[in-house]
């Protein structure tokens, strides 16, 4: 049987065109909807150019209650009968009430090699470290920021005169191959991780 994903986005939802371009032919899973927080965000109308059912869920109208915003996605997304969710350049954190939803069935895109460098500014972490690479990985969502099992990454070397701007360019289009090859063996059921290049 096909899954249906959900993917949820803050942005300009650059990944989630690359997971719903993927998702054609014998590919086991389609898109089925693109849920954002942010009314504004250019993922949008790429989704709809795509024909994709979109939504937005504005958490501002909750004014601080996560609950409540969470309660709104959850029934939006539920409608919608997804088996797999992405998050793409996902904004928000979510609770536990929300993650336990939909444990074993909703991956991520983080841009580090995780276990470094959780939460944000990951790039311009990675350069005032010195480290000598940086990446992106794919993970199953737990309660635990950037926190679940890791099902790829991919790797890019740090070059000299790097700043943030320049390392995510180079990081993205990587974000781009690992996605959609994760999501592919994450729909047919194989949780073997991907690791890139
Ligand atoms: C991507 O780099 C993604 O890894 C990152 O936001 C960007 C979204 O770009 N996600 C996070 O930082 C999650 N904490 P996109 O909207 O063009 O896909």
């Amino acid at each position: 049987m096909t899954k249906r994903v959900a993917i949820l986005i803050s942005g300009s939802g650059s990944n989630m065109v690359a997971l719903a371009e993927s998702m054609v032919g014998d590919h086991p899973a389609r898109p089925v909807l693109v849920v954002s927080n942010l009314p504004g965000a250019g993922g949008l109308g790429r989704a709809e150019a795509m024909g994709i059912a979109t939504a937005v869920v504005d958490h501002r109208r909750f004014a601080g209650d996560r609950a409540a915003f969470e309660a709104e996605l959850a029934r939006v997304l539920e409608a919608a009968r997804p088996d797999i969710l992405c998050l793409a350049g996902f904004m928000r954190i979510l609770t536990p009430w929300f993650t336990a939803r939909w444990a074993g069935r909703a991956l991520n895109i983080h841009p580090s090699l995780l276990p470094k460098y959780r939460g944000l500014d990951t790039h311009a972490r990675a350069l005032a470290a010195g480290d000598s690479e940086a990446g992106c990985s794919v993970h199953e969502v737990t309660a635990e920021l950037d926190g679940g099992p890791i099902l790829g990454q991919a790797r890019v070397p740090i070059l000299p005169g790097d700043t943030p701007e320049r390392l995510a360019a180079r990081v993205l289009p990587m974000e781009h191959e690992l996605y959609p090859a994760v999501l592919r063996r994450y729909a047919a059921g194989d949780r073997t991780p991907v690791f890139l290049p």
